[in-house]
């Protein structure tokens, strides 16, 4: 099954909306397979954001990255990489539609709560630069009421 990697970033653990974020998972459906609390060094969120390195917004973004913890997740389900996307809402947060996480809670591009890997393909490298020991594999009971 498909799996994506979202992060809430260090605004959104200091202003206390983690359990609001899974929460919005975990009602659509999504299976939480792992989470962790990690404050990642300058070399390891240059790595998750190497194809923004030449942005003129790169050091700032970083900097804003290692300004506190932040909340490692990754969900797994149908379609969870693009419907990941769309509980996030837009880049841009001015942009994103109410009902949306940054829709909701965000108004500046560079303090935008949270972050959702954006292809199938990018998911898997993320995961295994934030997990590299892996996942947990566990059948959930109540998957027949979600999946036809
Ligand atoms: P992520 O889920 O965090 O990867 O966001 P995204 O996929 O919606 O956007 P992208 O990968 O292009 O950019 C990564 C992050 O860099 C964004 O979430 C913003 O926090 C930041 N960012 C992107 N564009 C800008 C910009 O124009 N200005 C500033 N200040 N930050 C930006
Ligand atoms: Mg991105």
């Amino acid at each position: 099954t498909e799996r994506t990697y979202i992060m809430v970033k260090p605004d959104g653990v200091e202003r206390g909306l983690v359990g609001e974020i899974i929460k919005r998972f975990e009602n659509k459906g999504f299976q939480l397979i792992a989470l962790e609390l990690k404050t990642p060094d300058q070399e390891h969120l240059e790595k998750h954001y190497a194809d923004l390195s030449s942005k003129p917004f790169f050091p700032g973004l970083i900097k804003y990255m290692k300004s506190g913890p932040v909340v490692a997740m990754v969900w797994k389900g149908k379609g969870v990489v693009k419907a990941g996307r769309v509980l996030l809402g837009e880049t841009n947060p001015l942009a994103s539609l109410p009902g949306t996480i940054r829709g909701d809670f965000a108004l500046d591009v560079g303090r935008n709560i949270a972050h959702g890997s954006d292809s199938v393909e990018n998911a898997e490298k993320e995961i295994a630069l934030w997990f590299p020991k892996g996942v947990v594999h566990h059948d959930r009971v109540i998957e027949k009421l979600i999946y036809e």
